[in-house]
């Protein structure tokens, strides 16, 4: 697998299903996609291979264009004039006014051509890194990559295989006048005619290059890059305090919340503790979608950042054994019990859910200890 590779993850096999098993984020996940928590290295390669399978982008602009017109070098009805100058130029050949790019760049996706990697004159003869080269020792193959897809190109800088370009302006700049002469030039990027087969210039207008940027515009998904399926798990995890360590309470306890159970929206088992509470307070939990910040809320001792206008609350009478309190809850998690909140809600996948204890001493203070937080699947 390539995250063995030294220049990816650099981590064995064995290594890779060590850390698995180290964390309980996954043992939830991998009973729910194999039926039982065992780590393996097939699964793990498996569980990857379907994720980047589901990566797929078909929700751009340019896809809603494209379903409208029968070819895509016809004009797209929802685009501006701009957008579908860009689009000409990136498709039409150099007789037709256009600069070629879709024979590279083809099909959908604005990926590979059927011919496969090639050489695109950004590298010149005597750079180290030849591409391809290095794969398959043949020299025909010097300076030639996989021409990428431009899906989603607006927002993936830099750019070209090592990211010499920091924009899609320096990107257009070497397109429109920079292409070096090497050996394995691509003759689409060559100058036709007698006298030809130097790099071709286009010298492209500053209106030419934004029109193609606006079209490249149009190649952004943002259903899919917003999709919380495709966000980060991690930040959020469970037990992951978002706001602040527990504040020193009046009583002297330093009080802690904890959860336990599945983080699987449907799965309904997931129970909050809280523990060192001091015996024969009122406590309960507060939780809520939003992570809000409120500073010493009713003149009680410490800061409550959960919640917002709406959150849940979970009232409790603290268990009276021994001399220090724990409290424990369990939530139903399509049910959120919302006692004191104006409105019901359940939770579902892909939303962050923070809680926090608190509870109030016979003296009138509030105390709030730990919060965590919760991405469920
Ligand atoms: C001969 C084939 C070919 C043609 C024609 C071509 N490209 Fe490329 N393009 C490539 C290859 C190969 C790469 C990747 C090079 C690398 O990784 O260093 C690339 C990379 C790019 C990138 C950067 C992609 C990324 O994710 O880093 C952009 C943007 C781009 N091309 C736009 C264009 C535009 C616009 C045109 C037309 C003016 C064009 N290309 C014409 C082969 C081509």
């Amino acid at each position: 697998m390539p995250l063995q590779d030294s220049v990816e993850m650099g981590m064995t096999l064995p290594q890779v299903v060590e850390r698995i098993e180290q964390r309980d984020f996954y043992e939830p996940l991998f009973t729910e996609a194999f039926g039982d928590a065992t780590v393996t290295t097939q699964r793990t390669s498996r569980a990857l291979a379907q994720f980047v399978r589901s990566l797929t982008t078909y929700q751009s602009r340019f896809d809603q264009g494209r379903a409208m017109v029968a070819n895509p070098g016809q004009n797209f009805p929802n685009f501006t004039a701009q957008e579908n100058q860009g689009k000409n130029l990136f498709f039409a050949p150099p007789q037709a006014g256009g600069f070629n790019c879709a024979v590279c760049h083809a099909g959908e996706a604005q990926i590979n051509r059927p011919a496969g990697a090639t050489n695109n004159g950004v590298i010149s003869n005597a750079e180290v890194d030849q591409g391809v080269f290095h794969t398959t020792g043949n020299p025909a193959d010097r300076g030639k990559f996989k021409v990428p897809s431009l899906r989603n190109i607006s927002v993936t800088a830099p750019y070209m295989h090592d990211g010499r370009f920091a924009t899609l302006q320096e990107t257009l700049q070497f397109y429109s006048t920079g292409i070096q002469n090497h050996a394995n030039l691509d003759p689409v990027l060559r100058a036709p005619g007698p006298g030809g087969g130097q790099p071709v210039r286009f010298n492209m207008t500053q209106g030419e290059i934004n029109a193609l940027i606006a079209f490249f515009d149009t190649l952004t998904d943002t259903t899919m890059l917003n999709d919380p399926k495709f966000s980060d798990p991690f930040p959020a995890e469970m037990g992951y305090t978002y706001c602040n360590d527990a504040a020193d309470n009046t009583t002297g306890f330093s009080a802690s919340i904890s959860a336990t159970g599945s983080i699987i929206a449907s799965a309904n088992d997931l129970t909050l503790h809280a523990v060192n509470l001091p015996e024969n307070q009122f406590s309960m939990f507060v939780g809520g979608p939003a992570q809000v910040l409120v500073l010493n809320p009713g003149g009680s001792q410490g800061n409550l950042c959960v919640g917002g206008g709406n959150f849940g609350r979970i009232a409790n009478s603290l268990q009276l054994s021994g001399t220090i309190g724990a409290i424990s809850y369990d939530l139903d998690l399509q049910n959120m019990p919302t006692s004191a909140a104006p409105y019901t809600t359940s939770i579902t996948s892909g939303m962050t859910w923070n809680f926090q204890s608190w509870f109030r001493e016979n003296g009138g203070n509030s105390n709030f200890s730990n919060a965590v937080s919760i991405f469920f699947l």
